[in-house]
């Protein structure tokens, strides 16, 4: 979609269709007219299109910038449904309240995502253009640069929400590890942008033992991508890991047929990854950004990984295998060592993990892991606005005895059934330096990064979790120093 600011009141604008937030505590404000709102039966959760004029009332609980998200995203869904090619909306509500243009971006291109490269039948809508007055704007002295900037950034999160999703829901016999080479070194084309990818070879030099456990099994090679952000005078180094289970089977292990299906969402932390890469030269972030993602299937086969296995990470811990369906942490733990020689001031890895997050904090909500209680905290509080959910998980030191092993240093599982989202942190923080110990988060993403049943401006499939998440933080960062 376009989006084009113009300078001229609301109604003298021609569009074909028009689009009105109504404000819940304005409901009963003097421009409202109450008589059309009565035949509406016009309510607190209405959206409403009138057939007539293509005018298009939706309410909105209030101008906070999820609701406003929430809220486009049902307009697209009503203006779907015409077949109007563009759209007016206003930016001004009154008495120098002005609409977030970033959030009305978002929603509607968040809402409009579909992926249909499958279907014969494309899901297509009419809709290209969207008309933004600037009514009192200029007025209230508002930059117009002001404005752009807020669509840009809407612009930004959401496209590269968007990328991610993509890359999620292509089917595991097209999205393989090579696949992932293909798509980031398309990524080194944007500025800023450079990518190295390593294989079978380099990971066998490194040591990676772990890794490629989970990899042997696999027809197809492991890829470790390294992508590079680099703006001229960087403030800091931020990187992040991702997990790219291209296919979980869960190994030996085997996982149930009921749970094998969606696991290739299990490259859900390294689209992320991709996602924010893409998102930071878009928005032109001054950090030097790292993203390093470990690609892999975990199949089953004569030469698999077994439990009972003991493996050597690249850092020299030793672990046992008891079970080949927490793979996940195998590749993290290798590629988390890499990422620790590049010296970040800050390392974020992401990562559909564990099933035991979804049933702590439910499909809706991220965890939010590492060691630094203050630093989860912090990401916490700023993250509530970026539309994404989550939620602080800390450990203890029962908790943290419970992946002690008999015959190796630690063990891929805990000897516990609870708590396994936390104990997956703890199996990860093996992993982590102690001078990079207050620096770094682990988000397990296993929850919204698959969306099994539509839930706010999510539609089924991949919600492109963690990518909007970061790109708040780093924007927040960017801000405050
Ligand atoms: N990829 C899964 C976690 C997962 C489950 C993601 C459901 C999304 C939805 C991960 O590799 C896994 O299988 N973890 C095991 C760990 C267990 C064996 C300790 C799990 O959660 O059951
Ligand atoms: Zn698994
Ligand atoms: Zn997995």
């Amino acid at each position: 979609m376009k989006y084009e600011i113009i300078q001229k009141d609301l109604n003298k604008i021609k569009a074909d269709a028009s689009v009105t937030f109504v404000i819940n505590k304005n409901l009963n404000h003097k421009w409202i007219d109450k008589k059309l709102f009565k035949n509406l039966n016009f309510n607190d959760k209405s959206a409403v299109l009138i057939n007539e004029n293509l005018q298009i009332f939706v309410a909105c609980k209030s101008i906070e910038d999820e609701e406003l998200r929430l809220a486009s995203a049902k307009a697209y869904s009503l203006l779907k449904t015409t077949k109007a090619k563009s759209v007016k909306i206003g930016s001004y509500l009154g008495k120098c309240k002005f609409l977030s243009m970033k959030a009305i971006v978002e929603g509607f291109e968040l809402g409009s995502y579909t992926y249909d490269r499958y279907k014969k039948n494309k899901d297509t809508s009419a809709l290209k253009i969207v008309k933004i007055s600037t009514q009192s704007y200029n007025e209230k002295q508002i930059e117009l640069k002001d404005l752009q900037e807020a669509i840009d950034t809407g612009l930004a999160m959401s496209n590269s929400t968007n990328y991610a999703k993509d890359i999620v829901n292509t089917p595991p016999q097209d999205f393989t590890p090579l696949q992932m080479e293909k798509e980031a070194k398309k990524l080194a084309k944007l500025k800023n942008v450079s990518c190295k990818v390593f294989d079978e070879e380099f990971l066998k030099k490194e040591k990676m033992e772990a890794f490629l456990a989970v990899n042997r099994a696999s027809v197809f090679p492991p890829r470790l991508v390294h992508l590079t952000y680099k703006p001229k005078n960087p403030k800091k180094t931020i990187i992040f890991v991702g997990k790219g289970l291209t296919y979980d089977s869960g190994g030996l292990s085997l996982k149930p047929s009921s749970s094998m299906t969606t696991m290739k969402a299990d490259k859900s932390g390294a689209a992320a990854v991709l996602g924010i890469i893409k998102g930071a030269s878009e928005l032109n972030l001054p950090f030097e950004i790292h993203g390093i993602i470990g690609a892999t299937e975990n199949m089953i086969g004569g030469n698999a990984y077994k439990p009972d296995d003991v493996l050597i990470a690249r850092n020299k811990t030793s672990i046992e295998v008891q079970n080949t369906d927490a793979e996940g942490r195998l590749v993290l733990c290798d590629c988390l060592d890499y990422a620790q020689d590049f010296k970040p001031d800050l390392l974020i890895d992401m990562a559909t993990l564990t099933g035991a997050c979804v049933v702590a904090l439910g499909e809706y909500t991220n965890g939010i892991l590492g060691i630094n209680e203050e630093l989860q905290q912090d990401f916490f509080q700023i993250s509530k606005k970026s539309g994404e959910l989550t939620t602080p998980l800390y450990s203890n030191r029962y908790l943290d005895e419970t992946i002690k092993s008999e015959i190796a240093d630690i063990c891929n599982i805990s000897n516990t059934r609870y708590g396994g989202a936390i104990t997956a942190g703890v199996f990860l923080s093996h992993f982590i330096r102690d001078e990079y110990k207050n620096k770094w988060l682990h988000l397990d993403i296993a929850g919204p990064a698959f969306v099994e049943r539509a839930w706010g401006y999510n539609q089924y499939g991949a919600s492109g979790a963690g990518v909007r998440l970061n790109l708040h933080y780093l924007l927040h960062l960017a801000k405050a120093k």
